[in-house]
């Protein structure tokens, strides 16, 4: 009898092949564990081979134990196989290889956010008219926001902007500090910095304390701008904001101008222009009653906001005017509450 083989020797290949088994975590590894039991030079491979020398009273009994443990490891090694091609990602599996003939995953482009492209078609119509673009702090001075524009701590004026205060108290207990309501702040800075002539357009974000509904954010963005020179009149006023309406609407858009309060302007006006028609349904899917939808605020510069950065109102005059940026965008698309553009709904911003 072949001293190697009996019921022992079985068992204990069989247990070491298991015991190895457990700690298999690769594909690779897998196969080399094959090879060395099940192969054709395997441990149990060489047990079934010897059967034949076998005494004939054991032979049986050996051999369909051999066989078992023969069944067993391979049963064991498919569910093995079955569990590592399961839990395998391509970081971790070392037997990564690439499936030339897979599908490849669908990658989106992406696309500008519509506030975005709004505000570049707004700064292009602008430029064309010899605007220069210039941007400014989101954290503002209570000074440049409110007091350089003539709207000093006691006026009545400041209820017209809901205020997000910063936590910062100065020296006299203030808190000077805030979220700019509006981009106005920048004509201020603007003029402390450049002399005249002036033409500049600042678009920026502006936050108000507000509660959101359908026309109302509590983060928006504006566009302001701003023209300083000798002799500048509303006409010139009139004419840039015609223009630009023209660029952004088309010709179809009528315009109208009403009387209104600003106090940083004088005269002050806000501007509408006659609503959306969608030409599909020949419906107005905003403000369904208007015929006018107000879009900017204007003025001329009031003199007091001239006299506080040092001009002489005598010698320089100018307008001012200032937009949301996504009301314009609501009214060229046809949006209908403000709060798509900052819910980051892809079905929303996908169309833009
Ligand atoms: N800053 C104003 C607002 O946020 C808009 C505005 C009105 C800006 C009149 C101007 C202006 O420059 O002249 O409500």
């Amino acid at each position: 009898m072949d001293k190697n083989i009996n019921l022992e020797t079985i068992d204990e290949v069989r247990a070491e092949a298991l015991r190895e088994l457990q700690d298999i975590s690769s594909l690779s590894k897998l196969d080399e564990w094959r090879v060395s039991y099940l192969g054709r030079n395997g441990s149990l491979t060489n047990i079934l081979r010897k059967l034949g020398s076998v005494p004939l009273e054991n032979r049986r009994q050996i051999g369909a134990t051999a066989n078992q443990a023969k069944l067993l490891l391979e049963e064991k090694l498919d569910h093995h196989r079955n569990l590592l091609a399961n839990a395998k990602t391509s970081s971790e599996s070392e037997d990564d290889v690439l499936d030339v003939t897979l599908p490849g995953w669908p990658l989106s482009n992406g696309n500008l956010h519509p506030s975005t492209k709004m505000l570049r078609e707004i700064t292009k119509a602008f430029s064309s008219m010899g605007f220069q673009v210039q941007e400014g702090p989101e954290i503002e001075w209570d000074r440049y926001n409110f007091d350089l524009l003539n709207i000093p701590s006691d006026h009545p004026a400041r209820d017209m902007w809901d205020t997000l205060w910063l936590d910062y108290t100065d020296k006299h207990g203030n808190t000077p500090m805030l979220l700019r309501t509006h981009t106005s702040p920048m004509q201020a800075r603007i003029m402390e910095n450049a002399k005249p002539p002036i033409r500049v357009l600042v678009p920026g974000k502006c936050y108000r304390y507000e509660a959101t509904d359908s026309t109302h954010e509590w983060q928006f963005f504006q566009v302001e701008g701003l023209a300083i020179g000798e002799g500048i009149t509303f006409a010139e006023l009139k004419g840039t904001l015609y223009e630009f309406v023209r660029c952004i609407f088309g010709d179809e858009r009528k315009i109208r101008f009403r009387c209104d309060f600003f106090p940083f302007v004088e005269p002050g006006v806000d501007m509408s222009i006659s609503n959306f028609v969608d030409p599909e349904t020949g419906k107005r899917p905003i403000d369904y009653n208007q015929d006018w939808i107000e879009i900017l605020g204007a003025g001329m510069v009031h003199p007091n906001v001239l006299k506080n950065i040092g001009y002489d109102p005598d010698v320089y005059s100018g307008f001012a005017f200032g937009m949301g940026v996504e009301r314009i965008a609501m009214l060229k698309y046809g949006i209908d509450d403000i709060r798509l553009f900052y819910s980051n709904d892809l079905r929303f911003l996908e169309q833009f």
